[in-house]
């Protein structure tokens, strides 16, 4: 049913886009994930498809066969083909690919298809330029949030600037798709942690994805000269931070499957002998169960810190998504899809946030299939094989039949 060397051919000629060994970097809304926008395009109109972009750069590709011509809802399935600097190979793209060689191998069986099949690349899923995550698929069902579209990335280039160079209007708002349009949401995705690997089982179905809190913390003191300035006379925000840092690691310990992380951090003058005067770092807050209560912790302490060392906070919020439960329908219809192809499918809380969040949130239906992956995530280190990617890539073709009867 599935085509490994098509399968094979198109992992190894997507990796190349924004590639370097077994880096990818495909930044959202960059000229790297618009070629492999356009890369995947082509390969789907070749196969029948009507394809386009929206003024969010999503890319969709719609199959109507005989029995489904413009009939609605359809099936979607896909996921996001931007990365991290310097990520993996697979996070995102690996979906895109099982997504289409599911659609392909379904065509080449000519299997009825009765809805019609909607693949879909998301466009800036990581949010890693412009700091909002889920950014494409938050356009289409509708949650963004409000001045999205100005954010600015290191350059000074805001995201309306990046969609109006693509060639778009600027507003992503106008992307937004009704859920109705959709009779399902199905999302292949590589794990991106060890439980797979652990319990030696080459898939997984997804039933929740924990709550995410994006945030950007401001921390004003007071620049000063770092040799006459005594200790007691400081407003040191690096040093501020790095206490938050480390109350933020504290707090997200103390929390059930709870985890805290500070990625990017900058100060301002940035020099070896001026005490920090500004410091500017990101918050990435996620749990399963009591995601509120640990945003509510943390932010509490950055406000404690601060005033403890006479410092001004201000916290710029860009995402706060909720846990998410998939749909039980989907998610059983996927276990036994899973099964179909010889494995017992566990099922998972995901740690990563993914854009079947926005989906499932907007009301569609839902659903996701792990991958095992190797090498974390997020690093050149990532990998999946072409065994689990093609029996993942034909658990999804099953599925699709399945809905699509
Ligand atoms: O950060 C995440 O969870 C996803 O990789 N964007
Ligand atoms: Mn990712
Ligand atoms: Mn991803």
């Amino acid at each position: 049913m599935i085509d490994r060397g098509r399968l094979e051919r198109h992992i190894a000629e997507l990796s190349a886009i924004g590639g370097k060994g077994t880096a990818v970097t495909r930044l959202g809304l960059s000229r790297e994930e618009q070629r492999a926008r356009t890369l995947v395009g082509d390969w789907l109109a070749a196969r029948g498809a009507r394809v386009r972009r929206d003024p969010a750069a999503n890319l969709w590709a719609r199959f109507d066969s005989a029995g489904s011509e413009g009939r609605s809802p359809s099936i979607l399935l896909g996921s996001h083909l931007d990365s991290v600097p310097e990520g993996g190979r697979f996070d995102g793209a690996l979906g895109v690919l099982c997504a289409i060689e599911a659609v392909e191998s379904l065509m080449d069986l000519q299997a009825p298809l009765r809805r019609p099949i909607e693949v879909v690349a998301w466009a800036d899923e990581e949010g890693a330029r412009f700091g909002v995550g889920l950014f494409g698929s938050a356009a289409a069902f509708g949650r963004l949030a409000p001045g999205v579209a100005e954010r600015k990335d290191r350059d000074g280039v805001s995201i309306g600037d990046a969609l109006r160079s693509l060639g778009e209007t600027g507003d992503p708002a106008l992307a937004r798709r009704e859920p109705k349009d959709f009779a399902a949401y199905l999302e292949l995705h590589i794990e991106q942690g060890p439980r797979l690997a652990d319990a030696g089982r080459a898939l997984g179905v997804v039933s929740d994805i924990v709550g995410i809190y994006h945030a950007r913390v401001t921390l004003r003191g007071r620049a000063d000269h770092a040799g006459a300035t005594i200790m007691s006379a400081r407003a040191d925000t690096l040093a501020g931070a790095a206490e938050i840092v480390l109350a933020v690691e504290r707090i997200a310990r103390a929390h059930p499957d709870g985890v805290g992380t500070v990625g990017e951090i900058a100060v301002r003058p940035g020099a070896k002998n001026v005490v920090p005067g500004e410091c500017v770092f990101s918050l990435d807050l996620r749990a399963a169960r009591g995601h509120e209560e640990l945003v509510r912790r943390v932010l509490a302490e950055v406000e404690r810190i601060a005033h403890a060392r006479g410092l001004q906070a201000s916290v710029d919020e860009l995402a706060r998504v909720e846990v998410t439960p998939l749909d039980r329908g989907i998610t059983l219809l996927l276990r036994r899809a899973v099964k179909d192809v010889g494995v017992e499918a566990d099922l998972f809380v995901s740690g990563a946030g993914h854009d079947a969040q926005n989906a499932q949130l907007s009301g569609v239906p839902t659903g996701m299939i792990f991958v095992r992956s190797s090498g974390g995530s997020h690093t050149p280190r990532e990998f999946a094989s072409l065994d689990d990617a093609a029996l993942g890539a034909r658990a999804l073709a099953i599925a699709v039949r399945e809905l699509a009867a």
